[in-house]
């Protein structure tokens, strides 16, 4: 925790519901706390029906910068004086920027993943990527695809027709095609190959430990990266069967702290070295 918090401190925090078990107090108090910087970060819990008078009422607090999670990346939106284009493309903000008159909207989600796979050492430039579901954190994982120069992206959803509106939405907007949408069950369908396989269903997330999206071990021999986003449990069922199967496996952890290290230094203005980055990511682990 910050050292000393006083009349000077820079007010940040997160808004969604609920926050309780929130991580992200953690990172970026550490943050803070690791360099120096005056700035101390809570948590907001917003119902869904106050969204616009929180937002309001954190400029009226000159509240410096919000991170926003489930359920309100998408309604938030409504609120802000300025959207990022990038972000506006995805449909989805996490991270508010306090400028004149409100706030400037971004995605960093997109961020915190690309920096993850490059930490990891999973390059998707130029190769052909799998992406199961097609939610709202599947749109922020598929533009950063996108932005990536990924080659193609099979894009397996329960519902198909969710798929296919995310694919049309990327496709247009970089020009090319690059999303293919499948339905879930559809995977024998994807040609012989390792891909990289980005899990970003809820399926699988405590307390649902026991379930994957596909359950075919046939369906894992494809994968040579497994990433999934959820990192409560540490290692989700679809890993493990991915592991089952000789892939390299990650879970949604470092995404979240570099989405949130991206959003600190957006509110700061500074570079986060990688020294510190590493040091909160082992803090992020023992409390896990
Ligand atoms: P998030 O914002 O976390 O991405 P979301 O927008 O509700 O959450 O998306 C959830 C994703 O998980 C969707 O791709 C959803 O599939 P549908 O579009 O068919 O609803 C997928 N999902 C959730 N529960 C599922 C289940 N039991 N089986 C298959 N897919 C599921």
């Amino acid at each position: 925790m910050q050292a000393e918090v006083n009349a000077k401190s820079k007010v940040c925090g997160l808004i969604g519901n609920p926050v309780g078990h929130s991580l992200s107090p953690l990172i970026h108090n550490s943050v803070s706390s690791k360099m120096g910087i005056n700035l101390v970060y809570t948590t907001f819990q917003v119902e869904s029906d106050s969204v616009d008078v929180a937002i309001k009422g954190a400029y009226a607090l000159n509240i410096a910068g919000l991170n926003v999670t489930v359920p309100h990346k998408v309604a938030v939106m409504n609120s802000l004086v300025d959207i990022d284009e990038f972000a506006k493309e995805i449909g989805a903000c996490n991270t508010l920027v306090r400028v004149e008159g409100g706030y400037k909207g971004y995605n960093t989600d997109y961020i915190g993943l690309s920096r993850q796979l490059a930490k990891e050492n999973i390059p998707i430039k130029g190769e052909d990527v799998i992406i199961l579901g097609a939610g709202g954190a599947s749109r922020a994982v598929n533009f950063m695809c996108g932005l990536e120069g990924v080659n193609k992206v099979y894009l397996l959803n329960r519902t198909l027709e969710t798929a296919e509106g995310l694919a049309a939405d990327v496709n247009k907007y970089f020009g090319r095609n690059i999303v293919v949408p499948m339905r879930l069950s559809d995977y024998k369908r994807i040609p012989k190959g390792k891909y990289t396989c980005i899990q970003t269903t809820s399926i699988g997330l405590s307390p649902n430990v026991d379930l994957a999206p596909i359950e075919d071990p046939e369906f894992y021999k494809l994968l040579k990266n497994a990433v999934d986003i959820i990192f409560n449990p540490v290692e989700t069922k679809f890993m493990k069967l991915a592991k089952e199967q000789g892939a390299k496996t990650a879970n949604g952890l470092k995404m979240l702290l570099y989405q949130g290290i991206a959003a600190y230094e957006l509110w700061n203005n500074v570079i986060v070295s990688d020294e510190i980055q590493d040091e909160v990511l082992k803090l992020l682990e023992e409390a896990l």
